[in-house]
């Protein structure tokens, strides 16, 4: 079940765990259960009294914003001294800390890393960010967020791949991969934490912690699947999510927690609450106190509780009365001892103090992410304007993000500094060919006087990243006051104008996709985002990311997606009572997938080797490079299951691959499907493959392609 070697569970282990707890206390185990929040002098008692597990957020503690490196792993092993030689059994702590999107370099936020199409890349991201965090004495991260997110006035949505499935496992588990590596104890790799177990992304209206209602149905075949594409993956920790679905709240979860997680799934690691969600279990209304809330998530499955200290107070007093048994804690600790012993802090507890002088900010780390940036960033529209060349000498850079540093860097960049981040401004300046004449201003006023005078507009507009991430949900999908307004009046100017979106989600902007000649899509792209951007403007790298989400034309239109099922009475048919809107299309602004180039690409002559498949076929199709550049096209495969017991999307992405191609060159990508691709759970719940018609797509979005069919005969 379990594939990664890092997760083998290796005996001398369990003897080791077993030989420990048969010396710890019940307070002691209990303890192990326990994370608490930086740290103090009251911290420093529980610690000696062997009553903390884990501790978040170390930095916390230390004085000023910005504590040196040197500092933070020296705090790191000072207070991890005091874990191993003042208490009594000398265990020592596991550091947590969010290392989402990299760590002191910082990655695209994850949205837009899904836009890469790229889970290499991904793992590679994984790998450098885990590689920074570790020397500052970091073992955990509370990453991936692998939450499937339909709904962007969500702000979440940026912390998650997007909407879909297929791409989202892809994704969890290459993230997984790159955190953990082959070997947890490699003092180079974290323990990853999958999050937030489950179906957190569907909460209504957008509202972050809210209730979720769905069916299982959607929940096995949607939500779940990025999740067990981590647990296969051999991820260490889970963090159970602080919303309830279909009314029983996830740190109170056991069918899910325990049943499908250990009994279905074979996982082996630990499951940590989010941020004091057990407690928050009396707020939801199904526990009357604390202790009870501590029960009701012990009991479910959370082994860890996230700063909320309710284990730490109640559950020896609930061995105490006997409503839990001590082989229930027992359990729990042996899920968090085992990590640590796999992550080889007993042998090595400490932080090389040197360690991060060559290591944070590498200059490769550095180059990493602006390569990465580059193939995040969507190409939306472009009306032969990008890139920039001899065409455009006088050129404006407007809007509120040109002269950006930490904004940059998007929500969860708490190790990055805006001071590493290079602005556009100047990252244009500096790679420009010579012969263009530049101006960047910020003020309205002034942009408009010049705009007059110039032969190219850059606007620079969108989100603030204050604006994404946790709580940070919004009732309207616009850009931010004021920034339409500005797109008009540089358009009314007349000049041509390239439109850059700066953004956690997707936003929707039909008005200004209409007054651009050039829309490109930049999300937060990071510590080097300045420069990739400026790379793809001037045609020294291709656009080459796609949509992993739908982009609205307008807020009352979500949740939009492209797998949604058929209905009774779909656009195009015959019936005047259709599914639509009478004030807009049906369809989206954007579609899932979709992305330009600087060149073209055609696709033909699909093949399908086994039109009547039993075990597997195989798809295939070419693809050529029409332009005059060279370019990356990122070729999709979807199939529909025409006829089913329960209503099927119309389509559903099942495969992608990245192709280089130069100017005229054609290749032909292949994708094998079998069998247990064509699963989904029926109307009985249950997980199931049915004989009969499908249709398949190769092609380079989802609304677009070579059409085919096959059967299925089994
Ligand atoms: C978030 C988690 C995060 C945790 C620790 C919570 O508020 O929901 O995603 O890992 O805080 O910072």
């Amino acid at each position: 079940m379990l594939t990664s070697a890092a997760f083998l569970i290796r005996q001398p282990i369990e003897d080791k765990v077993n030989q420990l707890l048969s010396q710890m206390t019940l307070p002691e185990k209990v303890g192990q259960l326990n994370q608490i929040n930086g740290f103090d002098d009251s911290a420093r008692l529980r610690l000696q009294q062997g009553e903390v597990g884990s501790i978040l957020n170390l930095n916390a503690a230390l004085p000023g914003p910005n504590p040196s490196p040197a500092v933070i792993v020296e705090a790191a092993n000072a207070v991890q001294r005091m874990a191993v030689n003042e208490s009594r059994l000398g265990i020592p702590l596991l550091f947590g800390r969010d290392v989402i999107h990299g760590f002191r370099t910082v990655f695209p936020i994850p949205l837009a890393q899904a836009a890469a199409w790229d889970p290499a890349t991904v793992e590679q991201g994984a790998a450098i960010a885990a590689d920074e965090a570790t020397s500052q004495g970091v073992k955990w991260t509370f990453a991936p967020m692998v939450d499937i997110a339909r709904d962007p006035r969500w702000g979440r949505v940026a912390e998650g791949a997007g909407e879909d499935p297929f791409l989202g496992s892809a994704i969890a588990a290459a993230a997984v991969r790159g955190f953990q590596g082959e070997d947890l104890s490699d003092p180079r790799r974290l323990l990853a934490c999958a999050k937030h177990f489950v179906g957190y992304g569907g909460a209504q209206g957008g509202r972050d912690y809210e209730s979720v209602e769905m069916s299982v149905r959607t929940l096995r075949d949607v939500y779940l699947p990025p999740f067990h594409a981590a647990v296969r993956q051999g991820v260490a920790t889970l963090m159970a999510a602080f919303h309830d679905l279909n009314g029983i709240p996830l740190n109170a979860h056991r069918e899910l927690l325990t049943d499908l997680l250990r009994a279905e799934w074979g996982f082996k690691g630990f499951v940590v609450s989010d941020w004091r969600s057990v407690i928050e279990l009396v707020n939801h209304g199904i526990a009357a106190d604390p202790a009870e809330a501590a029960y009701a998530g012990l009991v479910a499955g959370v082994d860890m509780d996230m700063v909320s200290d309710v284990y730490r107070q109640h559950l020896p007093e609930l061995v105490a009365d006997g409503h839990l048994s001590e082989a229930q804690i027992h359990e729990a600790a042996r899920r968090i001892l085992r990590l640590k012993f796999l992550a080889g802090l007993f042998e090595n507890p400490y932080t090389d103090p040197a360690r991060h002088r060559s290591t944070l900010l590498k200059p490769e780390y550095l180059q990493f992410a602006r390569q990465f940036a580059r193939q995040t960033m969507v190409l939306l529209k472009n009306e032969q304007l990008l890139p920039i060349d001899g065409r455009f000498k006088r050129i404006l850079f407007t809007g509120p993000f040109v002269h950006a540093r930490g904004e940059l860097l998007g929500t969860w960049n708490v190790d990055g500094r805006a001071e590493d981040v290079t602005p556009l401004s100047q990252a244009v300046r500096e790679i420009a060919p010579t012969g263009h004449e530049l101006f960047f201003v910020e003020n309205t006023d002034e942009a408009l006087h010049l705009a007059q005078h110039v032969d190219l507009v850059v606007a620079l507009v969108g989100e603030h990243p204050s604006r994404s991430g946790e709580n940070r949900n919004v009732s309207d999908l616009s850009l931010p006051p004021g920034q339409t307004q500005l797109v008009q009046a540089l358009a009314d100017l007349g000049v041509p104008l390239a439109v850059v979106v700066f953004a956690g989600r997707p936003l929707a902007i039909p008005h200004e996709t209409r007054l651009a000649d050039a829309l490109l899509y930049a999300w937060h792209p990071g510590s080097e985002g300045g420069f990739a951007l400026a790379d793809l403007l001037f045609g020294l790298a291709q656009p080459s990311g796609r949509l992993p989400i739908t982009i609205p034309r307008r807020t009352g239109q979500v949740p939009i997606y492209y797998a949604h099922k058929p209905s009774g009475r779909p656009v195009g048919s015959t019936t005047e009572f259709l599914t639509r809107y009478v004030d807009l299309p049906y369809s989206p602004l954007f579609p899932f997938g979709f992305g330009l180039g600087y060149t073209s690409f055609t696709y033909h002559n699909l093949e399908i080797s086994e039109p009547h498949m039993t075990g597997e076929t195989q798809i295939s199709a070419e693809v050529t490079n029409q332009g005059s550049l060279p370019g990356i096209e990122t070729a999709q495969l979807y199939l529909r299951d025409v006829h089913a017991s329960v209503a099927r999307p119309v389509k559903e992405l099942k495969g992608f691959q990245r192709l280089e191609l130069q100017p005229g060159e054609t290749r032909r990508v292949t994708f094998t499907v079998s069998a247990t691709d064509l699963v989904f759970t029926s109307y009985n719940d249950l997980p199931r493959v049915e004989p009969g018609d499908y249709q398949v797509w190769i092609g380079p979005n989802s609304t677009a392609g070579l059409q085919g069919s096959f059967t299925l005969d089994i």
